[in-house]
């Protein structure tokens, strides 16, 4: 059984957090990256139904969001193979790799063009963030064609409903995106 009071914990941080810091988003990821790369240091406590793939899609399960909307947390559940398009945030977000491993490729803007940096591979522990501030142009794909790959994600905000992009760099074209969840339940984080 998902050790969930681990969960609520991280989920507690990240709120005080958010409140302490409010609009100083260095002061904001220096508190909260400490804390998701203990969390997912561990891999006990995600319940199975928010880690579960779906065969033609990566999905995106909210796990928590506070009802101001200030900050959500979510798991990205990559089947074998399967990757995000090159997009946006507009918001700050924290990434810690929980299972498997990711593929992650920055974009930056060149020109009016999308140039593509470094691909990286992140393992099991290990932290990135995005924002507009830092760079907030990426790719991630799963980097296994044979396993599952979880990450678990905090945002400055309800990342589900923000309007934002998804880019086709050979071609320059934008497309709008809204990303939803493909949960209509979260976990209960009361119920340790
Ligand atoms: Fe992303």
């Amino acid at each position: 059984m998902a050790n969930i009071e681990r969960l609520r914990v991280f989920a507690a941080h990240t709120v005080q957090s958010v409140a302490r810091h409010g609009q100083d988003e260095a002061a904001v990821l220096s508190a909260i990256t400490p804390a998701l790369a203990t969390l997912v240091s561990r891999d006990d406590f995600l319940p199975e139904a928010y880690a579960k793939p779906h065969p033609q899609y990566y999905q995106q399960y909210l796990l928590y969001g506070d009802p101001a909307q200030n900050l959500s947390i979510v798991s990205f559940v990559w089947g074998p193979g399967q990757k995000t398009p090159v997009h946006n945030h507009r918001i700050w977000g924290l990434v810690g790799i929980l299972r498997g491993g990711e593929l992650s490729t920055d974009y930056t803007e060149h020109e009016g063009k999308l140039v593509p940096g470094e691909t990286q591979l992140l393992s099991p522990g290990r932290v990135v963030a995005v924002s507009p501030r830092l760079g907030d142009i990426h790719q991630i794909a799963n980097a296994h064609d044979d396993t599952v790959s979880i990450s678990i994600h905090v945002y400055g905000g309800n990342i589900g409903r923000v309007r934002r992009e998804v880019f086709l760099p050979e071609t320059g074209e934008v497309k709008p995106f809204i990303s939803g969840y493909a949960n209509s339940d979260v976990p209960n984080l009361w119920a340790a």
